[in-house]
């Protein structure tokens, strides 16, 4: 059932190319310039007239969440807050009729989850679901939504759940977007283009193994790491590190890269790893210069680059090189170096990679 791979991580990683492509099927034909989610069809409208937007979920289905709100507020205009539903469900939020409130949960079965959309429910918002496993307590209790189809997941770190939920959301912004006409045609035709090529850059991510396979063993008795993003990688940031903590119980923390200087530059000294995501995108001279930070305290950085970046190869310890695309679709591409690093560090430390210590695969209760 791991079809000859260790671990289910692994083969979930391995499967990317496949779910991502799964779960654009039937909704994206980019030549003929066709995006259509049937679960939402209803909604459209009421979507895109909605005064904000509000996400709900818990770890790594929040985190798709925060990549969502950047693509949303991009794309369509429209104001969106991300919430730890935990929080949201017990701290007397406005809610109100002309909100839509997005549930992401892979299982849809999240207890902090399932109360907030009750919440918001009754307080008249309108709730989508965007959820992996069909028929679950949340898709049931949402008004309409889109399912994932990324297949089982059975690891407990969420990997091809985190890309589906991610490939969704984008659909759905750029639906939303072309309904509005807050993105231009040919914009729109270009990510529809952008959007479709995902799945063989993931593919090409993985031809990375090896590669970091051997950063791993570099790095595996480390006792912290931080993860440092900005924009559209800060998201993966948050990712990169809790993917490491929760499979190998190294300490790790995901920052927005400026946020370094309000605080964790001080912990960086020889023994701190820190992983960059400075692929080619609006902040990558920010980046770069965040990296020069870290290199001149003598932290040992490891950079997710774009192919043929040789600036950053010239200052980090390793660059790992991913392939070209737009920001908005990078969170699919540059987190899958950092879901196979934190899998190879987690098996190097003899870690029980599919079930973690004292986590369990869907959280139903508080
Ligand atoms: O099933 P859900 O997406 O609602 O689960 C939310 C979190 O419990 C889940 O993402 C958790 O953080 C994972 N173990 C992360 O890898």
């Amino acid at each position: 059932e791991k079809a000859g791979y260790d671990h289910f991580m692994l083969k979930e990683i391995f499967e990317q190319p496949k779910s991502i492509g799964d779960c654009l099927r039937g909704r994206l034909n980019a030549k003929e310039g066709h995006l259509h989610l049937g679960g939402i069809n209803d909604y459209v409208n009421k979507i895109s007239n909605a005064d904000r937007i509000l996400i709900v979920a818990c770890g790594t289905s929040w985190h798709a969440g925060l990549v969502a709100e950047y693509i949303f507020e991009e794309y369509c205009r429209i104001p969106v807050e991300v919430e730890y539903a935990s929080e949201f469900r017990y701290r007397n939020p406005i809610v109100g009729e002309k909100d839509v409130v997005i549930a992401i949960s892979q299982s849809g079965e999240t207890a902090d989850t399932l109360a907030a959309i009750e919440l918001a429910k009754s307080k008249g918002a309108t709730i989508l679901g965007v959820c992996n496993v069909v028929g679950a307590s949340i898709p049931r209790t949402s008004h309409a939504g889109s399912y994932t189809h990324a297949g089982p997941e059975i690891g407990v770190a969420s990997t091809k759940a985190f890309t589906a939920q991610i490939s969704v959301l984008t659909m759905m912004a750029l639906m939303l977007a072309h309904k509005k006409g807050s993105l231009t045609e040919s914009e729109y035709r270009k990510l529809l283009v952008e959007l479709e090529a995902v799945p063989d850059k993931v593919a090409k991510c993985l031809d990375l193994n090896a590669q970091i396979e051997i950063i791993s063993e570099k790095f595996k008795d480390a006792a912290n790491f931080l993860y440092l993003g900005r924009g559209y990688n800060f998201p993966v940031a948050l990712e990169g590190a809790l993917k490491l903590k929760e499979i190998s119980y190294i300490h790790a923390e995901g920052y927005p890269a400026a946020e370094m200087k309000h605080g964790p530059i001080a912990l960086i000294d020889e023994n701190m790893p820190v992983v960059f995501i400075a692929t080619k995108d609006s902040s990558y001279e920010k980046i770069v210069s965040n990296i020069q930070e870290v290199k001149a305290r003598k932290g040992k950085v490891i950079a997710i680059v774009t192919e043929g970046d040789t600036d950053i190869a010239g200052m980090a310890d390793y660059t790992v090189e991913v392939p070209a695309a737009h920001e908005s679709l990078m969170p699919l591409i540059s987190v899958i170096p950092l879901q196979l690093l934190s899998y190879h560090i987690a098996v190097m430390r003899g870690c029980n990679v599919d079930q973690p210590r004292n986590l369990a695969k869907s959280v139903t209760v508080e």
